[in-house]
Parts: structure tokens; C-alpha cells; sequence
């Protein structure tokens, strides 16, 4: 990704996010990732995990991918997801849409704290 495109995808993003206010937010078990994000100028990425979770066994992403199983456990860069990690596995245009598309990762609440919105938890082998 190039300094330009993200300026550019920064821009649309505040368009979007001004165009739909209040409209999006964390649902039941969603994982919120801000390390970095807000410090940056983006929003929080909101991390629909019930909907990967329905699609992908747990080790595509838990073992595969190096996906920490623990909420905020992971230093996810967005250079790196160009290169293919991460989200970037599949949100490459081929598998998923790509990574141009910063509207709908990055639609949490500023302010929203690293962590699992919605009061419950992923039931899974980190719990059992
Ligand atoms: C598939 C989801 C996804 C898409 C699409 C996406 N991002 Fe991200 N982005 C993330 C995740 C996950 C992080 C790490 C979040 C954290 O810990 O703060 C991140 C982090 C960032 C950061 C923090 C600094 C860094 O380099 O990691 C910036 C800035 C950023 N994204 C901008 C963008 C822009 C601009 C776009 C569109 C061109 C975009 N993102 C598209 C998921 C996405
Ligand atoms: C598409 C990728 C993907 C798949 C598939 C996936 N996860 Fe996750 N999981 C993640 C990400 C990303 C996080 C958040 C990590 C962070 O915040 O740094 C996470 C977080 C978690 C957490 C900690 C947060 C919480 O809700 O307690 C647990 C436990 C977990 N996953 C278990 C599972 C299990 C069990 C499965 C299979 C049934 C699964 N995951 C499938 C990507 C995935
Ligand atoms: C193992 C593959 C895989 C990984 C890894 C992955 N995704 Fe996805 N994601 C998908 C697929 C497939 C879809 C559905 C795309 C579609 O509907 O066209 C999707 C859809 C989404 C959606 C839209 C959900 C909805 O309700 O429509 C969001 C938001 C999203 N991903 C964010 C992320 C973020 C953030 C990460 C990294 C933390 C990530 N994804 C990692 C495969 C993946």
C-alpha cells in the first residue's frame, strides 16, 4: 500500500463513517483490535468473529495464520497484511475483498478498548 492510497482510504473512510452515524457497532462476540489504530488516525477494527468462526476452522486462523487465541494478544500491521498475513490471508481480492476496502474493518467507535464486545466469550479450546 503506498502513503497515497492510504490517505486516500482515510479520507473515504470519514466520508462513509459520516454518512451512517451510529449506525455500526460491535455485535454479540465481536473482537475489537486497537493497538494502534486510533493512535493512528483510523478507526478501531471491528473483528466480526461468529462470522469468520461459521466459515473457517479455528486452526486457519489459531494455527495457520499465528492468530493468538486471546483478545489484544496480536501485533497485526497493516504492512503486513498487504504482504499477506493476517487478515490479509484471504482479504486479498481473492478469497475475501481486499484490504482497499478500510470501511469495513475499521468501523469501531473511537475510544472502543481492545477486547470481546458483547459480554460473552468464544467458547473455545482456549476455555475448555
Ligand atoms: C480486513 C480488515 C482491514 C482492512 C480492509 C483495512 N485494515 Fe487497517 N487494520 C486492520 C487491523 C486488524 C489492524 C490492527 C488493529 C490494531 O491493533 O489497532 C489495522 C491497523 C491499521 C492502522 C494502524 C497502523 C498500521 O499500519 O498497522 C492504520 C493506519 C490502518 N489500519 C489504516 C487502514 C487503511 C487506510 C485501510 C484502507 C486502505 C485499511 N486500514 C484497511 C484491518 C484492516
Ligand atoms: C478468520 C480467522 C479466525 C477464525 C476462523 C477463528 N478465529 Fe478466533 N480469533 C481470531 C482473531 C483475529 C481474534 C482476535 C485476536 C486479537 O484480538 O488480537 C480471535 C480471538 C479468539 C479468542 C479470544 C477472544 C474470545 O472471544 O475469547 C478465542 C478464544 C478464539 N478466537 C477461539 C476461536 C475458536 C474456538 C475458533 C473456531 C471455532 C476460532 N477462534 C476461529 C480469528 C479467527
Ligand atoms: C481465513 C480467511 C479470513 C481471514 C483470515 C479473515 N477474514 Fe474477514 N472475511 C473472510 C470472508 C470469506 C468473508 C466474507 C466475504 C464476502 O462476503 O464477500 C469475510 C468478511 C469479513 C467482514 C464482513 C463481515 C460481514 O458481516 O459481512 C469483516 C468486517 C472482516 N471479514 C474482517 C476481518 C478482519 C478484521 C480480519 C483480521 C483480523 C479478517 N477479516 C480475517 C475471510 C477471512
Amino acid at each position: 500500500m503506498t502513503g497515497r492510497s492510504a490517505i486516500a482510504g482515510i479520507g473515504l473512510l470519514a466520508l462513509l463513517l459520516a454518512a451512517s452515524p451510529g449506525t455500526v457497532h460491535a455485535e454479540y462476540g465481536d473482537v475489537v483490535l486497537n493497538k494502534r489504530s486510533e493512535k493512528e488516525g483510523v478507526r478501531p477494527v471491528i473483528f466480526p468473529h461468529w462470522f469468520h468462526r461459521i466459515r473457517f476452522r479455528c486452526k486457519v486462523c489459531h494455527f495457520e495464520l499465528g492468530f493468538e487465541m486471546r483478545a489484544g494478544a496480536n501485533d497485526v500491521k497493516m504492512l503486513d497484511m498487504v504482504e499477506g498475513k493476517f487478515c490479509g490471508m484471504c482479504h486479498n481480492g481473492t478469497v475475501a475483498w481486499d484490504m482497499q476496502r478500510c470501511d469495513l474493518c475499521h468501523v469501531g467507535r473511537p475510544g472502543l478498548a481492545a477486547g470481546v464486545v458483547g459480554g460473552n466469550q468464544t467458547s473455545g479450546p482456549g476455555r475448555w
